[in-house]
Parts: C-alpha cells; sequence; structure tokens
C-alpha cells in the first residue's frame, strides 16, 4: 500500500507546462504525430519500453516492476477537436479550427507526470504498467483500432483505468459510478427519396422535405412511446439536407442523427423501431428510403469490484470528502472498448474552479482549472502503484 502524498512541486509545474504545450499544438484524432512523438520521446527518456503507432498514432510505454503483480494499463486519449478557439490565454491553440476542448491536453500531461513517479519509484513497482496513449477518442474510435491491434494481448492487459477531466464537477473531486456510466452511441444515415417537381404542382411531386419532416416529429415516439421511461435513451437529428430554392420540391433529403441509450436491449431495439417509423411515414407519402445504422461506441459499464476498489484508493490517497458518487452521462466514450475485454474503471477529476473553467467540453472557451492536474496524476500514480497487487 503506497500512500503518495504529495505530487513532488517540479512534476506538477512540469505536468502543467506540457498541457499547455499540447493546448498550443492541438490535432484531430488518428493525427496526432507531434503528441504521440512528444509521448514517445518522454516515456523513452524515462525508461519506459515504448511501442509506437499501435492503432495509427497510439503509443505504449510499460515500465516491469520488480515484484509479481498483474498487469494493468492506464490510458490518456490525445486528440483535439474542429472547433476554433475563443480564449484569449498565453497558451490557446496555435492551430487555426483546433482546439483541447475536451480536456484530452489535460489527459495526457497528467499520465506523463504519472510516468515521471512511477520511473522515480521504480523499485516499488509491483506487476507491469502499460500506459496507453490512445488516439481519435473523439467519434473516430481510437480505442477500437488500439484494441483491433491486438493492444490488449500483445502487453498482457489484466485491468485497464481511465479518466476524464470534467468541468460539471469542483476541481480535485474524483467522481466513480459502478455498472453503466456514459452512453452507448450510434448514428443513423437516412435518404428519403420522393419525386421532384414543381413547387406550385405537389400532388405531380413526391415531396421528400415533407416526408422528412413527418419523420423527424414521428421517429421522438421511439423513446416517448416505446421504450421503458425509467430506460434512458435519446434519438436526434442533428443535419437535414434538401433542396436549393423556394419553388422546386426536390428529389431526396438526407438525414444524419445520433441515438444513445445506457441498456444494451434498448440499444439493441433503437435500429428496427427507428426504421419501423421511416418505413411507415414514407410508405404512407409513396417515398422510398435508404437507412443505415451504424454502431459506434459501447456503453462504457464500469466493473463493480473495480470501481469500489479505486473508490477506497481514492479516499485514501485525496480524502474521503473529494470522493463523489457520478452521474450517468448521455456523452459516449470509446474506453468502453477496452472495458468490454478487462475488468476496468474509468473515472471523473472535477476541473472547475470557477467561471473560467466551467464551459461545458466542446465549448470554444473550453478551459481547465489546471490545479485539478495534480489530482489525476496522484490518482494515477497511486493505481501504478497499488493496483497490480492489490486491484480485485
Ligand atoms: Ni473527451
Amino acid at each position: 500500500m503506497t500512500a503518495l502524498a504529495e505530487v513532488p512541486a517540479d512534476v506538477v509545474a512540469d505536468v502543467i507546462a506540457i498541457r499547455r504545450d499540447l493546448h498550443q499544438h492541438p490535432e484531430l484524432g488518428f493525427e496526432e504525430r507531434r503528441t504521440a512523438a512528444f509521448v514517445a520521446g518522454r516515456l523513452r527518456a524515462l525508461g519506459f519500453e515504448v511501442t509506437e503507432e499501435i492503432g495509427v498514432t497510439g503509443v505504449v510505454g510499460v515500465m516491469r516492476g520488480a515484484r509479481p503483480g498483474k498487469t494493468i494499463m492506464l490510458r490518456a486519449d490525445m486528440d483535439a477537436l474542429p472547433i476554433e478557439e475563443e480564449n484569449a490565454v498565453a497558451y490557446a491553440s496555435q492551430t487555426r479550427g483546433t482546439m483541447h476542448a475536451c480536456g484530452h491536453d489535460g489527459h495526457v500531461a497528467m499520465l506523463l507526470g504519472a510516468a515521471a513517479l512511477i520511473a522515480r519509484r521504480r523499485d516499488e513497482l509491483a506487476g507491469t504498467v502499460v500506459l496507453c496513449f490512445q488516439p481519435a477518442e473523439e467519434g473516430r474510435g481510437g480505442a477500437k483500432a488500439m484494441v483491433d491491434a491486438g493492444v490488449l494481448e500483445r502487453f498482457g492487459v489484466e485491468r485497464a483505468y481511465g479518466l476524464h477531466l470534467a468541468s460539471a464537477f469542483p476541481t480535485g473531486i474524483v467522481g466513480l459510478r459502478e455498472g453503466p456510466f456514459y452512453a452507448s452511441s450510434d448514428s443513423i444515415e437516412i435518404t428519403i427519396e420522393g419525386m421532384g417537381g414543381h413547387g406550385a404542382a405537389p400532388h405531380l411531386s413526391v415531396d421528400p422535405i415533407y416526408v422528412a419532416g413527418a419523420f423527424i416529429v414521428a421517429v421522438q415516439q421511439v423513446v416517448s412511446r416505446q421504450i421503458d421511461p425509467l430506460a434512458p435513451a435519446v434519438v436526434t437529428i442533428g443535419a437535414v439536407h434538401a433542396g436549393t430554392i423556394h419553388n422546386v420540391i426536390p428529389s431526396r433529403a438526407t438525414l444524419l442523427g445520433t441515438v444513445r441509450a445506457f441498456d444494451a436491449d434498448v440499444r439493441a431495439k433503437m435500429a428496427e423501431r427507428i426504421e419501423r417509423v421511416l418505413r411507415g411515414v414514407c410508405e404512407s407519402s409513396g417515398a422510398t428510403y435508404a437507412f443505415e445504422y451504424l454502431r459506434r461506441y459501447p456503453v462504457t459499464s464500469n466493473d463493480a469490484e473495480q470501481t469500489r476498489y479505486v473508490r477506497a484508493l481514492a479516499e485514501r490517497e485525496i480524502g474521503e470528502r473529494r470522493v463523489m458518487e457520478a452521474p450517468r452521462l448521455m456523452g459516449a466514450e470509446d474506453f468502453s472498448f477496452f472495458a468490454e475485454r478487462v475488468p476496468a474503471c474509468f473515472y471523473s477529476v472535477g476541473c472547475n474552479g470557477g467561471p473560467a473553467s466551467a464551459f461545458p467540453h466542446h465549448h470554444a472557451k473550453f478551459d481547465i482549472d489546471e490545479r485539478a492536474l495534480e489530482t489525476g496524476v496522484r490518482m494515477m500514480a497511486a493505481l501504478a502503484f497499488d493496483a497490480p497487487e492489490n486491484a480485485p
């Protein structure tokens, strides 16, 4: 059992400097070349065995302890978002239209801070610690790319832990939840084929805009009338494209949407039910359709035993008063691809220190209270030193 006490001031300062550097140089999913090279260089300098380009730009660093123990994986995601930053800070993004607006810069910096502590106290390490720096969390499934590349088998990973900074919670609060934590996220892509014509003669056309409108309203019955009210689900149509000018009925309309759920059964029903509504609306108007349901991220579900273990560790490391029960989030997380395969726990670290760090994730003014970084370093280092011997 290793109490880390404070993270040394030089490590904290370094983590903040790394986070600011990454924030200035954000990279989109599967394009994290500079970030990955920086991570690999740091890990090598600290004495980790480094493997690059796992799942395109993923980087893995391995440190083996002196005593026997499990092989645990600690994960950080590296990608930024296609957002133009609106913060006027010295470390603002230097890449137009790209921004670390979700805190992944902080995730990378914290895991590198933990790496520094692991290296310094290497002789106290048991088992094997696998640091996983993952590409493309934002919608493109970098975790799946790493899983498909065999990252878990290759390094013999037996347990996995990950964190997300959270502007919804005060700085330094660790949030934990057993079972489903983040929702599943799937995409729908629809083309409604009608028959174009003159806007003044709708009876000679099949109007795909009318059909799309009817579908957009009717599809909400799937959640409100066909799914158990106690089982959360969301269908959102996020894009509608059709037509060119006032007086022409176009031939087709395309719709894009997202579907969220917390329960595998609910998720499994969504595709069929949404298509049934679409089919009915199209048939009643004489339109045809193409429907695609793309399964993207599974539910991120925390293993109950692992979560109880991480909670006890957090209470010991940072104090009971700073550990809370986290609410479920309708957002999605591709850490789920790891958590589907090995017992895992994903937790939140609050980073809201006041108005400047209170913006929601993915906002052009999103920023973190950097005092949260120390908490994340401490949690990840505590897991590295404790979990190989003591995690269930
Ligand atoms: Ni994120």
